[in-house]
């Protein structure tokens, strides 16, 4: 489905409201053999082996289901390819370790770094209550909005910087380097992360990822938890996006011609398929394949009930970055450095929102904004 040019200004935004309003979007793509303007994408089966694939939680590369999008060259979206009990560990990881110094998170902004260093024991007691206490204060771990990794993007200048640089997580850039090698991109180096965590009221403003200096590699987005719409666009915001229902493991590749397309989540929605939880999340205990080591830990029951419950009305979203080119390194010219912790408001999705809302929240951003 080529997107059109419609009349009118900003004919992505007009789009974003009529998504974040509809109960029931009609028109979303949703990715399955005869849908239209879906077509099977053939991956590079053999670059990457099953076990390798194992160790970060993925089934074996021929069992995956990947499809292209008409109109969208270098974009690919695939079907949830993780191994039963892997998701869990992936949410896990989202919640229970990435939030840690060193690395960023918006909660810095507001609180010293004693505060905010482990956002998951401050809340997991509370978050245990969750089923049984409707009215509660939010925990701090509810009140993340996003956390960076790698080289932590800096939301006001919308740069990297060398020196803004913590290390990267080892089992998350191997999972983005087998996703990356199955897609054909046989170098992908994972440098940067931005997690974005959602509500069931929050949504992503337009934006395109073109802070990275090597737009060659692509962009990898994995999603855990509740569903969502992404509207994938144009080069400008006048070009009408193409709406598409991502669900828990699902993962989304933006490469080639689609690497620098506007893109948003204007809504989260309850996962298809009635429960509280998507399949994928609802059986977390899985034993280890003996003759594969995983490179995370299993999930274990303790911590599966807090991810569950923070998950029944949350949705989690990585989306992994290559920074630099192979050999290549940050420009000389340092003179807009900025060293001040940054928000992420100027990111967001100030400008899409209801003008109500926006007397609600006078500053919004790029981060997830809840209603
Ligand atoms: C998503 O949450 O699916 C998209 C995140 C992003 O575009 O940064």
């Amino acid at each position: 489905m080529a997107a059109a040019m419609l009349e009118g200004e900003e004919v992505f935004r007009k789009i974003f409201r009529l998504y974040r309003r509809s109960p029931e979007p009609a028109g979303t793509v949703h990715f399955q053999p005869g849908e239209k303007a879906v077509r099977c994408a053939q991956l590079a089966v053999g670059a990457l082996s099953d076990q390798d694939a194992g160790r970060v939680g993925l089934q074996p590369l021929e069992q995956w289901k990947a499809y292209h999008l008409e109109g969208y060259p270098g974009f690919l979206f695939i079907n949830n390819p993780f191994l039963p009990g892997w998701q869990p560990r992936w949410v896990r990881q989202c919640l229970k370790l990435y939030p840690c110094k060193p690395n960023v998170c918006n909660l810095d902004l507001h609180m010293s770094s004693e505060q905010t260093a482990n956002l998951w024991s401050i809340s997991e007691k509370q978050l245990r209550k969750k089923m049984t206490q409707k009215r509660r204060e939010k925990t701090l771990l509810e009140k993340l909005r996003w956390v960076t990794l790698g080289f932590h993007y800096n939301w006001d200048t919308k740069k990297y910087y060398k020196e803004k640089f913590t290390p990267f997580p080892a089992d998350l850039a191997e999972l983005s380097r087998c996703v990356a090698l199955a897609c054909g991109f046989s170098n992908f180096k994972a440098e940067a992360a931005i997690l974005n965590y959602y509500h069931m009221d929050s949504s992503l403003g337009i934006h395109k990822d073109e802070a990275e200096l090597d737009h060659h590699s692509p962009l990898l987005s994995f999603s855990f938890g509740q569903s969502s719409i992404f509207l994938l666009g144009g080069q400008s915001r006048e070009v009408a996006p193409t709406a598409m229902m991502m669900n828990s493991g699902d993962i989304m590749v933006m490469s080639g011609a689609s690497r620098l397309l506007y893109h948003a989540v204007p809504r989260i929605l309850r996962h298809p398929g009635g429960g509280i939880l998507p399949p994928g999340l609802s059986d977390p205990i899985c034993g280890e394949d003996p003759y594969i080591k995983g490179l995370t830990e299993p999930c274990s029951p303790q911590d599966w009930e807090v991810c569950a419950a923070y998950l029944q009305d949350s949705r989690i979203n990585m989306t992994v970055r290559q920074v630099l080119e192979e050999g290549g390194s940050f420009p000389k010219d340092k003179s807009d450095q900025n060293d001040h912790m940054t928000t992420g408001d100027s990111y967001h999705n100030e400008e899409i929102l209801e003008p109500e809302l926006q007397i609600k929240r006078p500053k919004t951003s790029q981060m997830p904004q809840d209603e």
